[in-house]
């Protein structure tokens, strides 16, 4: 039986094993943007490097890890830093399913799996811009 003196707190930063996750996990989402149509020509520079670190870096600070993002960018404020590019629910979608798959493919222990897709799922509605719905086809 589970006592108190059992039980570890950890930040999830920890959970998942520290910055390798989280270095994987943006490998594998901008592998999925490289691919997008959609994604792809929203980011200005055609070196992803930069932005790499950029979102490496402020994941592993929102979850517990070191403050390299804060110390090189300062105040995320995401929302502003976002306003350049229309971010529809189009886009929202697509950048989703690149998270997902990025989440997916790492596979982390199920707490962490929750806690990253509430995020990501809350986030990606919140840094939505622009209302415009796009359809296809004759329907
Ligand atoms: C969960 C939602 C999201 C998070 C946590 C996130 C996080 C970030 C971060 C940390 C940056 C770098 C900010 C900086 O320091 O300059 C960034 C940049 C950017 N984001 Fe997002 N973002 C999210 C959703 C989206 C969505 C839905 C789109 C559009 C589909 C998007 C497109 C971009 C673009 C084009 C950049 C510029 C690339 C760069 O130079 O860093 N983001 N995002």
């Amino acid at each position: 039986m589970a006592t108190d003196s059992d039980e570890v707190e950890v930040t999830l930063f920890e959970a998942v094993g520290g910055m390798s996750f989280f270095e994987r996990l943006v490998e594998v989402f901008y592998r999925h943007v490289q691919d997008d149509e959609i994604l792809l020509p929203l980011y200005p520079e055609s070196d992803l490097a930069p932005a790499k670190h950029r979102l490496t870096t402020f994941l592993a600070q929102y979850w517990g890890g070191p403050t390299t993002y804060a110390e090189e960018r300062g105040n995320p404020a995401l929302k502003m830093r976002h306003f350049p590019y229309a971010i529809g629910p189009v886009e929202r979608d697509h950048w989703m399913a690149a998270m997902r798959a990025a989440v997916d493919e790492l596979d982390p222990i199920p707490q962490a799996r929750v806690m990253l897709m509430d995020y990501f799922t809350m986030a990606a509605e919140h840094l939505r811009n622009d209302q415009t719905m796009r359809f296809t086809g004759s329907a």
